[in-house]
């Protein structure tokens, strides 16, 4: 009998699917191994989210990311995922043609990082693409409310669906579930909203900015430890603040080294072992 227990089992889309009306589903994003090791140890679902242009590669927005930048970061993650679900972002431009454009691109997302799922932004317009992906064997997480990808449409990250317009985000929102997406992202719309979709549609929604009804949340891991600093939504709650605590580690160390009290004989090697 081995004395090491058996791994455990890796979250699958139909497992967070399946956690519609019972507990929260716990989401954050991860761009990196080390990362996904610490989200894999609390979370149900790890994101490779898009939004690894703007956290880890300086960019004004998320429309410049690309496959190829998904696909190294997705493999990264990947790697240090044993129980979350892993979903990874279909970047802007690579799905928006139609089925045969968003097959092609979340087949090659799929076999290259070995995620199980793939997202898409977008309600009514995508529900097709999404239909096609779940009939053809791709596993989608749909995204509805702001969906950062059309920031130029949106001309900004405004809140979306206040009054009469929580009807068409609602109508998005159902129109992805209906699809077969097995969950759907809202972000950034009144709590009001969340409640009311949460209750109208048959599968998870994951809440960024979308109020406490929701059947689970997500947020960017950079934002909660306080690494990201360009920007602080008023979705975000800061749980670290491990930026602070990294420039005071780095100005030490650059101070110990001009003072030349770094490196210490402990650091240093002799000429014997
Ligand atoms: O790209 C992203 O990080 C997202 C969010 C839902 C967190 O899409």
């Amino acid at each position: 009998m081995s004395a090491t227990p058996p791994a455990a089992k890796q979250r699958t889309p139909n497992d967070i699917g399946a956690m519609k009306g019972g507990a929260p589903v716990v989401c954050l994003t991860a761009y990196t191994t080390p990362m996904a090791r610490l989200v894999d140890a609390h979370c149900d679902l790890a994101l490779v989210g898009d939004s690894v242009g703007m956290v880890l590669h300086g960019l004004p927005s998320t429309l410049g990311v690309t496959m190829e930048m998904m696909i190294l970061h997705g493999k990264a993650v990947a790697r240090g995922l044993a129980r979350a679900c892993m979903v990874i972002d279909m970047p802007f431009g690579s799905y928006e043609e139609g089925a045969a454009q968003a097959f092609r691109n979340a087949a090659r997302l799929m076999a290259e990082t070995n995620a199980r799922a793939v997202k898409l932004e977008g309600g009514v317009r995508i529900a097709e693409t999404v239909a096609h992906l779940v009939a053809h064997g791709i596993p989608v997480m749909g995204h509805v409310g702001l969906t950062p990808q059309s920031v130029n449409a949106f001309g900004g990250y405004r809140v979306q669906g206040r009054g009469a317009d929580g009807d068409r985000v609602a109508a998005d929102a159902r129109a992805v579930a209906e699809a077969g997406a097995f969950a759907v992202v809202l972000e950034k719309v009144p709590e009001t909203l969340g409640t009311r979709i949460s209750a109208e549609i048959a599968v998870p929604t994951v809440g960024i900015g979308a109020g406490a009804g929701c059947d689970g949340q997500i947020l960017v891991v950079d934002d909660i430890l306080g690494i990201f600093e360009d920007f602080r939504p008023k979705f975000v709650k800061r749980y670290a603040d491990l930026g602070r605590a990294a420039d005071a580690a780095i100005a030490a160390y650059a101070a110990e080294v001009r003072a030349r009290a770094f490196p210490g004989p402990e650091h240093a090697f002799g000429e014997s072992a």
